[in-house]
């Protein structure tokens, strides 16, 4: 009741005409049964991101019930804390979180527990010492996901060597092809916001198969989940790299450090191909990653599902029902390959 009673009042806090009286409005259509959101996006770094807040601004619309405060964190922790302090002073009836990075929380997540708000914690997770400072978690199986991405990655990479030994001329001889010791693969890594779910999961499944298969990495950059300081860390590297290194895989963290990789390839000279150039791994699968992937720019694009409205006000619906939720809820996802991407699931995808 704390905040749906408050809700016809915060518009004054907030400088919105919620008392105000409103056209078709009367008295007896009263504010309080609003249910009052507060929620903090990590910002707008990535398609993905975009995506994420217009499926959180679809759902929580006043026709459906709620009153959303909606806060831009302009990627930065401290102003994600500071939201949820506001949150709590205003006495909102749920607190949504979108967390950067996974430490770091327990202090205002205990304050929002003493202010009885539940919070609902939406696409990264975090590591708190007390997992009932949370209601739920909805969003992606980040490790699941960076572990599809590496087993793709062994069978493709397995699958053009002996593609590539076929191939080669009959003419050589026996001995020589015997004393070719066979390469490392030659992987370049671009990470994602460093200390989020996301980076860490995907992170982790690669560093396990560069140890476990011998792959070479020759170079980790952080990209910060975006196209500019993808585009920036590649191009850098490759200036300071002895001209023609050889390179066969850029692991990216997500599509917009995919776009940004393949710029500062292309420029270099490379071709990204996954059959004959450089493999291009990426994560999200937005519908531009899916034009590239078609293209076969892009060798794998692997899902990660923006579209956690819905999910998330099924979960208020049921905390306001007082039924039970599980702690962890996963969004199922795929993966698409220039076999599998078509003209018509491109067109199809929303987002
Ligand atoms: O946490 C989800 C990740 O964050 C997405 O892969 C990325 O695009 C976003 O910015």
């Amino acid at each position: 009741m704390r905040g749906r009673f408050a809700a016809a009042c915060l518009g004054l806090a907030l400088g919105l005409a919620a008392c105000a009286p409103q056209p078709g409005r009367s008295d007896s259509q009263p504010q309080e049964e609003l249910i009052v959101v507060g929620m903090s996006q990590v910002g707008a770094e990535s398609d993905w991101r975009v995506a994420n807040t217009e499926s959180m601004l679809a759902v929580f619309q006043e026709e459906n019930g709620y009153r959303l405060l909606f806060e831009d964190a302009r990627q930065r922790q401290d102003n994600q804390i500071a939201s949820i302090r506001k949150f709590i002073q205003q006495q909102v009836d749920y607190i949504v979180l979108m967390p950067i990075q996974e430490t770091g929380w327990d202090s205002v997540l205990q304050e929002a527990k003493e202010a009885k708000i539940p919070v609902i914690l939406v696409d990264r997770t975090v590591q708190v010492e007390d997992e009932e400072l949370y209601a739920v978690h909805i969003g992606s199986d980040f490790a699941r996901e960076g572990q599809l991405a590496v087993d793709w990655l062994k069978e493709y990479l397995d699958q053009r060597r002996q593609a590539a030994e076929e191939a080669q001329p009959s003419e050589q001889i026996p001995s020589e092809a015997a004393a070719a010791e066979p390469q490392p693969v030659q992987v370049v890594h671009l990470q994602g916001t460093l200390g989020s779910t996301a980076q860490l999961g995907r992170t982790a499944a690669l560093e396990q198969a560069v140890q476990e298969e011998g792959w070479n990495l020759l170079a980790q950059l952080d990209g910060g989940f975006t196209r500019a300081k993808a585009y920036e860390e590649m191009r850098e590297f490759l200036a300071q790299s002895p001209a023609g290194t050889p390179i066969d895989v850029v692991y990216c963290e997500n599509d917009n450090e995919a776009f940004g990789a393949i710029q500062a390839l292309e420029e270099a000279g490379y071709r990204c191909d996954a059959q004959t150039g450089v493999i291009v791994v990426s994560f999200d699968a937005t519908r531009h990653a899916l034009e590239l992937c078609l293209e076969g720019k892009i060798a794998l694009a692997v899902e990660c599902n923006p579209l956690l409205g819905p999910l998330t006000e099924q979960a208020i619906r049921q905390l306001e029902a007082g039924e039970p939720l599980q702690r962890h809820q996963y969004v199922e996802e795929g993966y698409f390959t220039p076999q599998t991407v078509t003209p018509q699931l491109i067109q199809e995808r929303p987002y």
